[in-house]
């Protein structure tokens, strides 16, 4: 198989700030919501890779990539610039295991994200079976500013089409905003906050967590549902927490 296909950039938005959603249209291999693929563009002579989640779900295009622009990042610094019509290289099979097929059965699926690491979950809430599996799903997307809480027509559209089992809870740390809990996800998950404002609770019965984006935020959380009596989910043990650290 080859190791990139050529895409074509179709938008590339900017949200404020460093915030990008760079769509593609490409031909790639079917995928399973919740995976990521690599992007590529030559630079100095060289191909440089890295992965990025797919944020559409796998029914819909263009594909839609979410990412921040790193200072000093080596390629998020070019994805940046990317304008329509523009050539981007691209894998041609996705890959990952932040999927629901990973997920085993429970009554409440918890998708808890920093940053950009909404992206996966915007796939995965917008795919068939998460409905069909989960009595309730709750998105917790996680940021410093409130103008940071992107994709909320997609977000809005899901809890139209959902509302009875949806739940969307943002954190906004580094401002007050009214709609959404302040702080820090795992300080809110240990004084009860976040699951009094979801009206259900955490525990090991009832509850899988799928965790994404900063990894000091993917194991602060961790520690406080171990606490909880909830685990890393495993093939071979299963548990309720599944994580995907994106640096
Ligand atoms: C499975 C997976 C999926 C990913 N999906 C996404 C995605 O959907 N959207 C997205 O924006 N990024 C995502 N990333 C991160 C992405 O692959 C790149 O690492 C990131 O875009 C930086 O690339 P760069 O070449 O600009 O920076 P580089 O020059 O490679 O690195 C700069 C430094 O920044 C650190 N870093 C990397 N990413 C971040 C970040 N987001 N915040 C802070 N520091 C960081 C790295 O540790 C590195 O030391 C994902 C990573 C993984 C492993
Ligand atoms: N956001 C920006 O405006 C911006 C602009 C340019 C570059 N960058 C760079 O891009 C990278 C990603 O930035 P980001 O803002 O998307 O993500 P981030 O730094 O991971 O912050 C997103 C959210 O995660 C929270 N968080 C951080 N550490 C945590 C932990 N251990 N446990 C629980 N929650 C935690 C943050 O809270 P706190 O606020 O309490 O940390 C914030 O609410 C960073 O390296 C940043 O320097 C960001």
């Amino acid at each position: 198989m080859a190791l990139w296909v050529t895409g074509k950039v179709v938008e590339n938005k900017h949200w404020s700030g460093a915030l990008h959603s760079l769509r593609v249209d490409a031909v790639i291999e079917p995928y399973e919501a919740g995976q990521f693929i690599k992007l590529g563009l030559e630079i100095d002579g060289e191909i440089i890779g890295r992965p990025y989640s797919i944020v559409n779900p796998p029914h819909q295009r263009p594909l839609d990539f979410y990412f921040i622009t790193v200072p000093q990042g080596l390629l998020t610094q070019r994805l940046q610039k990317l304008q329509p019509g523009d050539d981007i290289m691209i894998a041609p099979r996705a890959a990952g295991f932040l999927v629901l097929s990973e997920v085993p059965k429970a009554r409440h699926l918890w998708l808890i994200s920093t940053g950009t690491g909404i992206g996966p979950f915007l796939s995965i809430l917008r795919s068939y079976n998460a409905w069909q599996r989960f009595e309730r799903v709750t998105l917790v997307h996680a940021v410093r500013t409130a103008a940071e809480l992107t994709y909320l027509e997609e977000i809005n559209l899901v809890a139209a089409q959902h509302a009875q089992q949806f739940n969307y809870i943002p954190f906004v740390s580094r401002e007050q905003y009214e709609f959404a809990l302040s702080g820090r996800v795992p300080q809110a998950i240990a004084d009860g906050r976040l699951e009094q404002r979801a009206g259900i609770a955490i525990n090991a019965a009832d509850s899988q967590i799928m965790l994404c984006g900063n990894p000091q935020m993917v194991e602060d959380v961790m520690k406080v549902l171990v606490e909880r009596g909830l685990k890393k989910h495993k093939r071979r043990d299963p548990g309720q927490i599944s994580v995907e650290n994106y640096w």
